[in-house]
Order: C-alpha cells, then structure tokens, then sequence
C-alpha cells in the first residue's frame, strides 16, 4: 500500500511551514486586535483580563477548597499550601459526575448539583462547620472585572446549559449554597483552566508565563503588559489574558484551511459557527474527524475493499483515546485492527497501515496549529520584552496532550522551528489546575485580610 495516496488524499490537512508562519502571523493580528479598546467588543478571540497579576511567589499558604469545572472530570479538591520545603503542598480530591442531562439542562439544576457534590466533599472532609476559601476552575470564557465575579460569555465544548450565559457564575453558585443552609463557602476567585495551569506550574518555575489546555477543549493564557490592555486600568506589571483561543477563525479568517470534514462535525455540533479552530485542533474532535475521513475512503473504494458499515457511519464511534492507541510506535497496529474489527469493517493489514496513517496526519495537523498560534504568544512576549531571545516556560495540560504517544514531541518541535530565537521549557501540569486556583485563591485572601 502506498501511503503517499494518501499524503494526497489529505493534503489539504498537511501544512507547509510556510502556512504555519501565516497561521502565526495571523493569530498574533488576532491578539492585538482583543487588546484594543476600539476593537475587542467584536474581536473573534476574545483576550479576557483574568485579574491575576502574578505567578505564585512561594509565599501563599492556607487551607483551601478548589472546583475544577468544565475539563472531562468534574473534581473537588482541598489543597493545603503551607510553608514545609519538603512538601509545601498537599492535595487530596475526589471525582464527581456530570451527567448528561445536567449538562444539558437549566443553570439552577447544573449550580444545585456543584453545591450538592460540595456539601458532600465538606461532609467527607468533616469540614462543614468550616467557612473555607474556595477557588473556582470554571472552563468557560467569563468577563470579569475582579477575581471573584466571571460572567459567562457563552458555553462550549460539550456544555449548553440554559440560563446561565451572560450570568456571574459566582452568584449562581452562591445562590446555591445558600439555598441548602448547610454550609458556608466563600469564592474568591474564579480562574480558567489555561491560569489554573500557568499558575500550577508556576508554582515550580518561576519563568512560567504562559498555560496551554489541549484536551477537551483547547485554549491559552499569557502574562501581557498592563499598558498594553486597554480594557483595565493602570499601566504597572502584567495581567495574565485569557486568550479564548478556540474561537480563532469563527470570522472567516480560517476558511481557506478549513476542509469539508471540519465544516460536517461543525454542522453537527452543538455550536455551529463557533469555535472554529477549536473544532480543527482539540480532542474532542479528533476521533470524530478520523471517522469521517474513513467514512468517504470508504465510500470510494479506498479502504475496506468498500465496506461500509452501521458502526462506521455512527458519529463518536472513533473516539479521541483510540487515535492515541493507533498512534502507539509498538501495539498500533494491533490497536487499529482491534478497533477497526469492532466496527464490523474486516480490515486488512494494509488498511490497518493507512488507518494509522489517517491518524497521524489529523493529530499532526492538530500539534501543527496548536504550535503556530502559541509561536504568535511566544513572538508577542519576545517583542513585549524587547529581547533578542525569548527564555520561558510553558504550562500544559489536558489528556489530548497527555495521552497521545507522539503529540507532545511533534508540539514541541514544531513550536522550536517556528520561533527559533527562543529557548522554551514546557511543563507539563502534573496536578491539574486546582493547585493553581489555590494560589490565586490564597493571593486574594491575603489581600482580603489586609482591607479588613
Ligand atoms: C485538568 C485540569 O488536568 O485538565 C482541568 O485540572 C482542565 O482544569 C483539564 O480543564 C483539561 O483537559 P481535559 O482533557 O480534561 O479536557
Ligand atoms: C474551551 C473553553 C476555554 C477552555 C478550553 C480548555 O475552549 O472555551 O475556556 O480553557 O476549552 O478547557
């Protein structure tokens, strides 16, 4: 079989660096344009201030509650910050779940059951005569004009709950809490995934100015200039932008790139029209994108010797953590003929080869985006200093980043030939985002104090 059919095949999904250069150039147009006062009402990425001014300093310390929302786990966590060298951070959580109907309900049912799951890790904790501070991980794009009021701009990824858009999600959940009686809780601070991450890692290195999500959804933070946000006020020391990066192309600037498997799962999804280079490069899509490519080689003959089958044409049935099992250097092979035998499509080893082949080039193209938006952060931070070469750290996160064999290192090196003058350290969040809402938690709470 010869694989570079289907180079061809998908040639459209394999970028040149060339392309990736103007992906850059255009995506680092797209953040000037989110910072300016006249032009960021109709941005497409949306560059939210976030209100966190620093990365964590070591001096944080305290006894916290954490939520972690909108990720594929919904996890409460109390995280103890103290001042032991050794172990200056202690954590213990549990996993609650999210079902479907919640998701896709009203906002009092989706707020009634954190408050619920909250009573209950209060109750497990024996801490429910305790008025704990508690940081907010919510995963969704909020307006905010301090730490502890986040205004949904609108849901994505798999979240559409009414009720609940162009609401402070800190009221609601309040309101909540309040409405059961049995316990107190005090939310100072509601942060994204991408701050939650930037401030985890930035826990361990000092240098980290920048958090990445790639699972679910896909998403980045960095620290920008004050001077430079027209929104807020002042003009001393950084403020860390929540970029909403998912939502890039959502004006038409991506069109040329786009293929008609992007434009079917966009049609099919719960937010047609939004989320644009989300729906390209996440992993919530990977999976699916496979599937409909197979679906038309199929089709035409290319694969399967034509076979079709009520499996193969059922939407989610290639699923994100398949592609990294058909990924895998060893067993990949094996994998795909196990998941392809399941779909009832009796695959040959030669179909097996260009499956996996499939594979790579749309995880590829996924690495491939990811690393020409983050190279216009990276390029825009070197600029912000005014340096010759750009030393940072970059916090990552989520299980698209995690899990796949090979995504982690094409990233990476990608990102190197993009922004060459530049050493880049990334980090990977080992301890998710909660860690990080807890020092920023432990920030306003301090500060808090002191105005009492
Ligand atoms: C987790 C973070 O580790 O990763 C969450 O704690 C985040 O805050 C999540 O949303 C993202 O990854 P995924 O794959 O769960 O969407
Ligand atoms: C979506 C959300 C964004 C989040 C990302 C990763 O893009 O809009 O806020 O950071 O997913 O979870």
């Amino acid at each position: 079989f010869d694989l570079t059919c289907i180079d061809k095949y998908l040639y459209s999904m394999r970028f040149s660096d060339e392309t990736l250069h103007d992906i850059k150039c255009r995506f680092r147009r797209e953040l000037e344009n989110g910072l300016g006062r006249d032009t960021n009402t109709t941005a497409t990425v949306k560059m939210l201030p976030t209100f966190v001014r620093s990365i964590p300093d070591g001096s944080e310390k305290g006894d916290f509650l954490a939520l972690d929302l909108g990720g594929s786990n919904f996890r409460i966590l109390r995280v103890k910050v103290t001042q032991d060298k050794k172990q200056p951070v202690q954590m213990e959580s549990l996993v609650y779940e999210t079902p479907e109907d919640i998701i896709h309900g009203s906002g009092t049912q989706l707020f009634d059951h954190v408050a619920e799951c909250l009573g209950d890790f209060m109750e497990k904790q024996k801490i429910k005569d305790k008025k704990l501070p508690v940081g907010f991980t919510f995963s969704f794009p909020c307006a905010q004009t301090k730490l502890d009021e986040a205004v949904l701009v609108t849901w994505t990824k798999k979240f559409k709950v009414s009720g609940v858009e162009g609401m402070d999600v800190v009221k609601l959940l309040n309101k909540a809490i309040k409405k059961r009686g049995d316990y107190e809780a005090d939310i100072m601070a509601v942060v994204n995934d991408t701050t939650g991450t930037m401030m985890t890692c930035g826990f361990d290195d000092q240098r980290c100015e920048v958090g990445i999500i790639i699972g679910t959804g896909t998403n980045a933070c960095y620290m920008e200039e004050l001077r430079h946000i027209d929104l807020v006020e002042g003009d001393e020391g950084r403020m860390c932008i929540n970029t909403e990066w998912g939502a890039f192309g959502d004006d038409g600037s991506l069109e040329d790139l786009r293929t008609e498997f992007d434009r079917e799962i966009d049609r099919g999804s719960l937010n047609p029209g939004k989320q644009l280079f989300e729906k390209m490069a996440s992993g919530m899509f990977m999976g699916e994108l496979v599937r409909l490519i197979l679906v038309k080689m199929a089709k035409e003959g290319l694969l399967f010797e034509g076979r079709i089958t009520p499996e193969l044409l059922t939407k989610g049935k290639i699923e994100t953590k398949h592609v990294s099992a058909i990924e895998k250097s060893k067993e990949g092979l094996t994998k795909c003929k196990e998941i392809l035998t399941r779909l009832g499509v009796e695959p040959s080893q030669e179909d097996c080869v260009a499956v996996q082949h499939v594979c790579t080039i749309v995880s590829f193209r996924s690495a491939n985006l990811i690393a020409a938006t983050l190279g216009g952060i990276l390029t825009r931070l070197k600029d912000n200093k005014g340096v010759a070469r750009l030393r940072t750290t970059v916090g990552i996160d989520g299980s698209m980043y995690k899990m796949h064999p090979q995504y982690a290192r094409r990233l990476h090196k990608t990102v190197r030939r993009l922004v060459p003058d530049s050493d880049v350290r990334f980090l990977l969040s080992e301890s998710g985002s909660a860690k990080g809402a807890a020092m920023v938690t432990a920030v306003a709470y301090r500060l808090a104090d002191q105005t009492q």
